[in-house]
């Protein structure tokens, strides 16, 4: 169904816009639109053509045409690739497919819960969500086509901060994370086509996990997957879904979790964002682990002058163990995380955090970014980074 280019060089395509017949045999991939194209002699008979169309529909979703461009990443348990979707008359889209690994595409198991998961979280649609386009399989390969994100992850926007001597500013930070409690809100108390609440829980948010783009957009990515990720185990039997020190407590300690467990991940990306690293973080995972069951929490205002009460109250009210004491829906942590940025009028948008990334990148814009109220970045002030990146994933 599509082609893997193993040299990961960028793949020209054919999208010269000639007719189907031409298309076909440069290409030398079977157009599924071809027909469409050849002006297919449709029957006038009504019920002839439903069952052409019907039949001309499922020979285009079965022959779904990719190209993969070249290779963009590579996680623990997939490979994502950059790709474009092949339309007809050299229409393209660029979507990313990621390539679920060899090893877990043969574990039934995790198959199963994977391609239950899919399902469950194809109908998310939101502005913060990476969006799923398709879950298919070739050569026994499972793979799923998303949207494509151009972009950085966060832990990849640390590093070049760091490179660049920038910080974050607060209100970057805290805008960042309500995008996230954005789209929690909305996956949390999503519902079926049977308004049965879906109980979706994401269970890996994590610096790698959530990308900005270069427009300035959040997205929460791999929707469903830790959960299918949760019912495989390594050798010596431990679960190894999740990164422990973003878990919550009750998922470390492999308790049933729910939605409660996100606010807490996202907690740790709040303070990461602000401080620079992660305060559970450890090189060993089961102490990492054993940080986020047991290990106070710092006065965050003290370790970075730059935290008021009220955002440390946030932040405490994300990272509490006691789940009663904690946010109790991603709708009241983003109530609080928008008055915080907004309550006095002005704050950011899409488009501040967008020229703040450009900025980091070196795309435009040379000078210190004016992101609200006179909140100028200081580029003296850099927070450790690269010991974000060491203690991130
Ligand atoms: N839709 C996308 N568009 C652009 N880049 C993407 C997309 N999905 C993933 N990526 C990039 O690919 C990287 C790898 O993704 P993947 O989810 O496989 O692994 P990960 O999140 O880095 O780590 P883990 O395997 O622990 O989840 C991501 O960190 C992200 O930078
Ligand atoms: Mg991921």
């Amino acid at each position: 169904m599509f082609g893997i280019d193993k040299s990961e060089s960028p793949v020209q395509i054919d999208d010269n816009g000639d007719n189907c017949q031409s298309r076909q045999s440069q290409t030398g991939r079977r157009d599924p639109t071809a027909r469409a194209c050849a002006g297919g002699g449709f029957s006038r008979n009504p019920e002839t053509t439903t069952i052409q169309f019907r039949a001309m529909a499922s020979e285009l979703i079965n022959n779904l045409d990719y190209s993969i461009q070249r290779k963009l990443a590579e996680g623990g348990m997939a490979d994502v690739f950059l790709a474009e979707q092949i339309g007809i008359n050299g229409f393209t889209k660029r979507v990313a497919i990621k390539v679920i690994k060899e090893e877990l595409s043969e574990q039934q198991e995790f198959l199963d819960n994977f391609i239950g998961e899919a399902k469950l979280v194809a109908d998310l649609v939101h502005t913060n969500i990476a969006q799923t386009y398709h879950l298919g399989e070739s050569d026994g390969r499972y793979f799923i086509v998303m949207e494509y994100i151009r972009g950085v992850n966060l832990q990849e926007l640390g590093d070049q901060l760091y490179h660049k001597q920038i910080r974050l500013p607060v209100e970057l930070a805290v805008f960042i994370t309500s995008r996230i409690a954005r789209a929690l809100a909305y996956a949390h108390t999503k519902r079926g086509a049977f308004d049965e609440l879906l109980g979706i829980v994401h269970r890996d948010i994590s610096f790698r996990n959530v990308m900005v783009s270069f427009e300035g957009d959040v997205k929460l990515m791999d929707f469903g997957i830790a959960k299918a990720l949760g019912y495989l185990r390594n050798q010596e039997g431990r679960i190894l879904a999740g990164k422990p020190d973003y878990m919550s407590p009750e998922q470390a300690q492999f308790k049933i979790t729910d939605a409660r467990s996100d606010i807490f991940s996202t907690g740790v990306v709040l303070s990461s964002l602000l401080l620079g690293y992660n305060i559970f973080w450890h090189e060993k995972p089961e102490k990492a682990r054993r940080n986020v069951i047991r290990a106070k929490l710092p006065k965050f205002m003290k370790v970075d002058p730059r935290i008021d009460e009220r955002l440390d109250t946030i932040l405490r009210r994300c990272l509490s163990k006691d789940l009663h004491k904690r946010y109790q829906t991603a709708e009241e942590l983003l109530h609080d995380l928008e008055l915080y940025i907004y309550g006095e009028g002005y704050g950011p948008t899409n488009e501040s955090l967008a020229e703040f990334i450009n900025h980091a990148y070196g795309q435009f814009k040379s000078t210190p970014v004016i992101v609200s109220k006179g909140d100028t970045i200081p580029l003296s002030h850099a927070t450790d980074w690269t010991s974000t990146l060491r203690k991130g994933a």
